[in-house]
């Protein structure tokens, strides 16, 4: 699968079914974001990827009802990250989430290309599920990303809204909304490009 067709066939569905974790799974995608780049080759981005059956039935507690969806999951990938484990430059500009994001970034891509669907949450109860992780007070869980494999048929407990965001990619801006040529502000326009 080329780039382009995996950025194209991601999609953050919640229809899940479970699969086996293998250790090639893990090695796979930890291997695509060992390979991202980062400020200075710092590398911040630290992942805890939860297979076992009891810690995803543990890890319940720390998701919403919204996101029950994700009960499904074989795989959480707990994205965490913390400040100075990255680049800080003397302006203030700090780039672990940044550079954490394209290594997670990445680890989706792959994910979608082994036939996988890797769904990014924000929507978590991070103080619970760093407990549960043992994530270090310090570091930020920046992020979870819930793997299986698509199934075919709806769950009982998608909304409305889930259904139709499964059936229909959700809306994007246009490229005149968010590219700007030679300086902010100035809109990308192809015709007048
Ligand atoms: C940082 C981040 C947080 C997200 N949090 C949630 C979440 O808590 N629950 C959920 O169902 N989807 C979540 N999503 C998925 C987005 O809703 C989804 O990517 C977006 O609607 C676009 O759909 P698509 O990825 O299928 O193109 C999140 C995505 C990102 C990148």
């Amino acid at each position: 699968m080329d780039v382009k067709l995996a950025i194209n066939k991601r999609r953050a569905y919640r229809a899940l079914k479970p699969f086996k974790i293998t250790v090639k799974i893990i090695q796979e995608l930890s291997k695509a974001a060992q390979l991202a780049p980062s400020c200075f080759n710092k590398q911040p981005w630290r992942y805890v990827f939860i297979s076992d059956k009891k810690c995803l039935n543990d890890f319940r507690v720390a998701l919403p009802d919204a996101n029950n969806w994700a009960y499904d999951a074989s795989l959480i990938i707990a994205v965490i990250s913390e400040a100075s484990l990255d680049c800080k430059l003397k302006d203030g500009r700090e780039y672990y989430l940044f550079d954490t994001g394209i290594a997670s970034g990445f680890m989706i891509l792959r994910a979608t290309e082994l036939g996988l669907v890797a769904h990014p949450m924000a929507g978590y109860d991070a103080q619970k599920a760093k407990e549960l992780l043992n994530i270090p007070t310090n570091m930020t869980l920046i992020n979870i990303i819930a793997v299986s494999q698509h199934a075919e048929n709806y769950k009982d407990f998608l909304t409305k809204e889930k259904i139709e965001s499964e059936e229909n990619r959700p809306p994007r801006m246009n490229l005149s909304e968010f590219i700007y040529i030679n300086k902010y502000g100035i809109s990308f326009n192809e015709k007048k490009f």
